[in-house]
C-alpha cells in the first residue's frame, strides 16, 4: 500500500500531536509505534523476564495481546495489554525508560515489525516512530522527519505535565530527553535517522499548527 505518511523524529518533537491531527484530516488509520515499544517493555516487566533472555523476549513479542480502541479518524484513545487499560502507565517516563532500552535489542525490533505493518489498511496510514520511513514502510510515499532542539523539546514535555496537572523540573526533563536521544540516536539496530527521501522539518520555532500546515502542503 501506498498511501502511508511516516513521521520519525526524536522525543518529545510532537509527532504524536502531528500525526493524530493527519490522520484526523485523511481520515486515514493511525500508528502510534511508540506505544507498541512501551506496551512490550510493560509486558516485560510484568512477567518479571531477564531482558537478556531474547528467547523470552521474542515469545512474549509473539504472544502480546495489544488492543488499541480507536474513535473515528483513526485517534488513539486507549490502548489495552491483556485486556487492562494501560493507556496512563504507558505514558510515564519510567515506561519511556524501558522501551528505549529494550528498543535497542535486535530480535526485538524484528518480532515487533509485522505488528506495525499490519496496521497499513485501506484508505491509508499515518505512522508515527523513529525508523518508519526507514525500515517499517520504506515504500511509503510521504515521509517527515521532524526535528527540534532539546531544550525546545523540555520545555514542550513540561509544558504536556502542566497542562495534565503534573509538573516536573526542567533540568530533569532535558537530561532525560539527552539521554534517550543518545540511545535511540546511536543504538546499532534501526537507529534514529532521516529516510533520504523525508522531508525535513525543525520545528523549534514553529507553532504545532505551522508544521501541520507543511506536512499537509506534502500530502494534499
Ligand atoms: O515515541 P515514544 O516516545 O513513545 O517511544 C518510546 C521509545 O520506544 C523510544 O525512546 C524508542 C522506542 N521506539 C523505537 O525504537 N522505534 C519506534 N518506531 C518507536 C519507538
Amino acid at each position: 500500500m501506498k498511501n502511508i505518511l511516516t513521521i520519525d523524529g526524536p522525543s518529545g518533537v510532537g509527532k504524536g500531536t502531528v500525526a493524530r491531527a493527519m490522520a484526523h484530516k485523511l481520515n486515514w488509520h493511525l500508528l502510534d509505534s511508540g506505544a507498541i515499544y512501551r506496551a512490550f517493555a510493560l509486558a516485560v516487566d510484568i512477567a518479571g523476564a531477564d531482558i537478556k533472555d531474547e528467547k523470552t523476549l521474542v515469545k512474549i513479542a509473539q504472544t502480546l495481546n495489544l488492543e488499541f480502541k480507536t474513535e473515528q479518524g483513526g485517534e488513539l484513545v486507549s490502548v489495552f495489554l491483556e485486556g487492562r487499560d494501560i493507556s496512563k502507565i504507558l505514558r510515564v517516563e519510567q515506561t519511556a525508560e524501558m522501551a528505549s532500552k529494550i528498543a535497542t535489542i535486535a530480535v526485538v525490533r524484528s518480532a515487533l515489525l509485522k505488528r506495525q505493518q499490519d496496521f497499513a489498511q485501506a484508505p491509508g496510514l499515518v505512522a508515527d516512530g523513529r525508523d518508519m520511513g526507514t525500515e517499517v514502510f520504506p515504500d511509503a510515499s510521504f515521509k517527515v522527519f521532524l526535528t527540534a532542539s532539546a531544550q525546545e523539546r523540555a520545555q514542550r514535555r513540561l509544558r504536556q505535565l502542566q497542562n495534565q496537572g503534573s509538573t516536573g523540573i526542567i533540568s530533569q526533563i532535558l537530561a532525560d530527553v539527552v539521554e534517550r536521544d543518545k540511545r535511540d540516536y546511536s543504538r546499532k539496530n534501526s537507529p534514529l535517522r532521516a529516510a533520504q527521501d523525508a522531508l525535513i522539518i525543525d520545528t523549534t520555532e514553529l507553532s504545532i499548527d505551522e508544521v501541520i500546515a507543511q506536512v499537509g502542503e506534502l500530502v494534499c
